[in-house]
């Protein structure tokens, strides 16, 4: 969906790197999955508090294309974590009005796990209150690509005419079709880079670098940074009158 000038307001969608988990857990001596679940705790209230700011649309980063590079020990335990949280969660999500979807690449991640995955989404289809979606094996370059090669498919087929591609079809084969664009980037951590985070979709959103570590990040702070943004004006590359 494209962006199109807001008045000021809160955000709509609100993407977040959910950075510092390891880094949480070491400095207190403990094993980096140790943060990680310290860090879905934080989930769970981030997203409850979403409707209290008018927040519609959650996005969150939770494993990237380029964490397979982790220890065998952290990646199969934070897959672990996945599935438990989805498994345990479901049942409060659905009734909470919590929507869950995911995005990335789903068929290079383990079949137990996606099936959990595919059974959250069917089973919260009907909610609209707030729109979670997971970031799971997701990189912004990979998501392009794989869109490219759907869109490329079409094309061959002779079902969509070259001439006719714009930006408006690339982005119905992105895996974020369903959701419109974020309005604000939040990553946590002092860490100010997107590692490949929603590369198309944020053409225009605000980004915010915050330096608390994700376990640490209270409904408070979400509070104050999106307060933060109400302040921002947003032109879209056009002139303020
Ligand atoms: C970044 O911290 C965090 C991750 C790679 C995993 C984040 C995952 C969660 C919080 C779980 C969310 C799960 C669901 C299903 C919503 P890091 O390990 O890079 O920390 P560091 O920079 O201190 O090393």
């Amino acid at each position: 969906m494209s962006s199109q000038p807001t008045p000021r307001s809160g955000p709509h969608h609100v993407a977040v790197i959910m950075d510092g988990n390891g880094r949480w857990a070491q400095s207190r001596g403990q094993p980096r999955l140790f943060g990680h679940h310290a860090g879905v705790r934080r989930v769970k209230e981030i997203v409850r508090a979403c409707p209290d700011h008018g927040v519609k649309y959650m996005t969150v980063f939770a494993f990237s294309t380029e964490n397979w590079k982790r220890t065998q020990a952290e990646v199969s335990g934070l897959m672990k974590l996945f599935r438990r949280y989805i498994q345990s969660e479901a049942r409060d999500l659905l009734a909470e009005g919590v929507r869950v979807r995911f995005i990335g690449d789903r068929l290079k991640l383990d079949a137990k796990l996606r099936r959990v995955m595919d059974e959250i989404e069917l089973l919260t289809s009907r909610n609209d209150r707030v729109h979670l979606t997971v970031a799971l094996n997701y990189g912004g370059r990979d998501e392009v690509a794989r869109a490219t090669q759907r869109l490329a498919r079409e094309v061959a087929a002779g079902n969509i005419d070259p001439e006719s591609v714009d930006e408006t079809t690339l982005a119905r084969f992105l895996d974020t079709c369903f959701l419109p664009d974020p309005d604000l980037v939040i990553r946590t951590s002092g860490e100010a880079r997107i590692s490949n985070f929603l590369l198309w979709q944020s053409a225009y959103a605000e980004y915010e670098f915050v330096d608390t570590l994700w376990p640490d990040f209270t409904t408070a702070e979400f509070a104050r940074v999106l307060e933060g943004f109400g302040t921002r004006e947003r032109r879209f590359g056009a002139v303020t009158a």
